[in-house]
């Protein structure tokens, strides 16, 4: 039977988090650990998934009762690639069943987006395996909706960079959606050994919003303004200037309180030892911390933020977006 293996690439926001949940723009870069997703025809009605996360234990469902009001029972990744099949059946009839089994590189734990990547890469490969040929934008809306549906919050920045790839000036929904550059970042990348779980930490903020909407709002202006500059010191390579904004937006996600002790004092270490900046990338509240520094320091910022208890995660920048593998 017909078989197609897709893949797509996580994400690390650069500037402009929980701003971007409420229509300001943001810059995300899509990193080269990716998530592989394989697709195949079978000629039961039966969907098999078979994931990682669920020790390869498979999951099976008959194809048209793959929501059948027993969600809570599904892993996460499972539970977005479910979702991807049901929303593609919905506009696409097809005979038979499918076997999808999904890779990763990386660990869900780092906040590097694999839950969008798995929808994106699920969406892509179906759509190659039934020759619908979706352009990018069709998977960006679908994998959105599906994103939207499981988690109902969110701004779709990660679903653009595991679709379009290299670091994107991005605005909530995909209203815009703009390359950057498919030049690599100089990012160095330490985890805090804490997941963050984002939908949380989006309505905390979303909280604050309510009781000081007048500083809430100024911050995003703030936030917005750095992202508009951030844009062109990225385009001209102006990474010391890049920096400044780093430090001025990690001052801002402190000010919204998503910030931690940790990613704190892991950004204040790479900056002492010659980052031009850091900051904390995603949600907040753990995950990972970026910090932009030039060759010849960053092995001494690797190692400043690894003895503050940091673990550094290699990554290279604006990876190539969702791909198809054989
Ligand atoms: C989370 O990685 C980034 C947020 O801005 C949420 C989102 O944009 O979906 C906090």
């Amino acid at each position: 039977m017909k078989k197609v293996t897709v893949s797509a690439p996580g994400k690390l926001m650069v500037l402009g988090e929980h701003a971007v949940v409420y229509n300001r723009p943001c810059i995300v870069t899509a990193v080269d650990s990716r998530i592989k997703v394989t697709v195949e025809q079978r000629k039961d009605r039966i969907v098999e998934i078979l994931a990682q996360q669920i020790n390869n234990k498979p999951f099976r469902r008959p194809i048209y009762e793959l929501n059948n009001g027993r969600d809570e029972e599904i892993p996460k990744e499972v539970k977005f690639v479910c979702k991807a099949v049901e929303s593609f059946i919905k506009d696409n009839t097809i005979d038979g069943g499918l076997t999808i089994t999904t890779e990763s590189d990386f660990s869900h734990r780092y906040g590097f987006g694999s839950s969008s990547a798995v929808t994106v890469a699920t969406l892509k490969g179906l759509s190659e395996l039934y020759s619908i040929g979706y352009t990018e934008r069709q998977i960006f809306d679908l994998a959105y909706e599906v994103t939207l549906d499981i988690q109902g919050v969110g701004s779709g920045f990660d679903i653009a960079a595991a679709v379009y790839g290299g670091t994107l000036y991005f605005v909530t929904g995909g209203k815009r959606i703009e390359k950057i550059t498919d030049k690599k970042l100089p990012l160095v990348v330490g985890y805090t050994g804490v997941k963050a779980d984002t939908p949380t930490l989006v309505r905390q903020v979303a909280e604050l919003k309510k009781e000081k909407p007048d500083l809430v709002e100024n911050i995003f202006k703030n936030i917005e303004e750095l992202v508009k500059m951030g844009r062109e010191y990225i385009k001209e390579e102006k990474w010391k200037y890049l920096g400044d904004l780093f430090k001025v937006n990690q001052k801002t996600l402190y000010e919204l309180g998503v910030s931690t002790t940790k990613l704190d004092v892991m950004c204040k270490e790479a900056e002492s030892n010659g980052a031009y900046g850091a900051k904390l990338s995603g949600a907040g509240g753990g995950d990972c911390m970026v910090a932009l520094v030039s060759k010849e320091k960053q092995k001494r910022v690797e190692k400043a933020i690894e003895s503050v208890g940091g673990k550094i995660i290699p990554v290279t920048t604006s990876a190539e977006g969702v791909r198809i593998e054989k």
